[in-house]
């Protein structure tokens, strides 16, 4: 039996790799393909605004180059960071937390945010993003879960938002992981596939927290995944696996 009000199935980065990854195009295609739970990375500009982006510098995802994190969002609003991906994308804009929040709210879709702060900013990204998340989805029933590898990222998201979900990431079964995630008062643990097995899930799930797992692609993982009993599959194959695909079958 899960825990989690969420659907099983969530689009990695909006659509994974098929459109460029945490910008509105891609949600609108992982839609399309008929999910309703998104992932995505939230940073903040350098006067404090949030917005998608996953690396700390523009240069893989976008025509411009140079840490995100040191631009204003006058300035990244001008970037593409669709050329990148295809020609069918070029001009695509770098959305900010509020438009895809727009876009989650008008659809009824669930969203998880990662809070993926530029390095030496944490706590005060996890302050800011929650607080905007908070203000968002204010009166809503199903609130963003917030999400991060960085402990005082979610500190500083559990001070300024205490009553939005938390969830702790991890990539590996470091030492204290699920103390951890029970010190910042988690909801949830979303962890690499490959670390999880069903004992880990039975602690997860005796301690009330929801197992979810990130990146999932191929067929024989997700199977032996729902098996497991898992609670939520981040992937990027969202033409591939379907969102109504149920915990025992694929
Ligand atoms: O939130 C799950 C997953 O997105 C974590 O890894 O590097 O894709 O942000 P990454
Ligand atoms: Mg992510």
């Amino acid at each position: 039996m899960t825990l989690s009000p969420w659907p099983l199935w969530i689009a990695h980065r909006g659509a994974g790799k098929l459109a460029p990854e945490n910008t509105l195009a891609a949600f609108r295609l992982g839609a399309r393909h008929g999910y309703s739970a998104f992932e995505c990375d939230v940073k903040l500009s350098a006067d404090g605004l949030p917005f998608l982006l996953h690396d700390a510098t523009l240069d893989r995802t976008s025509n411009v180059k140079g840490v995100a994190g040191e631009k204003t969002w006058a300035e990244l609003s001008r970037i593409d960071a669709g050329s990148w991906h295809s020609r069918a994308y070029a001009g695509e804009p770098l959305p900010t937390l509020g438009s895809i929040a727009a876009f989650c709210l008008a659809n009824s879709h669930a969203l998880n945010i990662e809070i993926k702060p530029t390095p030496g900013v944490e706590r005060r990204t996890g302050e800011v993003v929650a607080r905007e998340a908070e203000r968002l989805w204010r009166d809503r029933t199903l609130p963003p879960l917030l999400s991060s590898f960085e402990p005082d990222a979610l500190e500083g998201a559990r001070a300024a938002a205490p009553r939005l979900p938390r969830a702790l990431l991890i990539d590996t079964l470091v030492e204290g992981w699920f103390e951890r995630a029970q010190g910042l008062g988690c909801v949830a643990v979303v962890a690499n596939h490959r670390v999880y097995d069903t004992a880990m899930v039975a602690r997860l799930h005796a301690a009330n927290l929801w197992a979810l797992c990130y990146t999932v692609n191929d067929d024989s993982s997700a199977r032996a995944l729902l098996g497991m009993g898992l609670d939520g599959l981040v992937t990027d194959a969202v033409d591939r696996f379907s969102p109504h695909a149920g915990r025992l079958g694929v």
